[in-house]
């Protein structure tokens, strides 16, 4: 027993603030979500080594005002869906999923990356962090020249 709770105790000072703090969930059901926009990333590129493939940005309906007032409200959840885009035949073809990509918006609980909080799913698996506690130098730095336009790049399209 005693062991148990010593366990259980070492267990919760361990688990970093972030954890419980400022985690972002996994976007559920994201693929029936509003499509954005398309982008093929070829070697060449200056974003090749980490964006490499074709990408997919989705919008959930919160995002959509955002998109459209330029202010995105609590909620709203933009999702970088981005796949390996293998060429053959004349054709590039959609591949295996390398990472899904998160910004999801709480101006408080993200404060200190613009009210976004940042995540990677590893081969859109759940489980597989990639961001964590990185958000601000792994994501959050390079979105920031977007400031005006609450640090997001894409634009709706009719
Ligand atoms: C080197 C610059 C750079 C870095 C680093 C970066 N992004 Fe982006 N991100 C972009 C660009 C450029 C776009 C627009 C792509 C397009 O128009 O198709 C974008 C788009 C997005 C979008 C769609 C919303 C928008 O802004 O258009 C999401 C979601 C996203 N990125 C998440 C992330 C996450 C999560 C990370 C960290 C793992 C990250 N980004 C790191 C440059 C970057």
């Amino acid at each position: 027993m005693r062991t148990a709770l010593t366990t259980l105790v070492a267990a919760v000072v361990a688990a970093p603030a972030w954890a419980t703090d400022v985690v972002v969930p996994y976007p559920e059901g994201y693929r029936t979500w509003t499509h954005v926009k398309s982008m093929v990333i070829e070697d060449g590129h200056p974003l090749h080594a980490s964006f490499g493939g074709i990408h997919h940005i989705y919008a959930n309906d919160k995002a959509l005002k955002g998109y459209r007032s330029g202010r995105f409200p609590d909620g709203a959840v933009i999702v970088f869906d981005l796949l390996e885009a293998p060429r053959a035949d004349h054709a590039i073809t959609e591949g295996p999923r390398k990472v899904a990509g998160v910004m999801h918006k709480n101006a408080r609980r993200y404060a200190a990356t613009g009210g976004w909080g940042f995540e990677g799913f590893a081969g859109g698996d759940k489980t597989q962090r990639v961001v964590g506690k990185q958000a601000e130098t792994a994501c959050f730095a390079c979105h920031v020249p977007q400031k005006g336009r609450d640090y997001v790049f894409s634009r709706l399209r009719d």
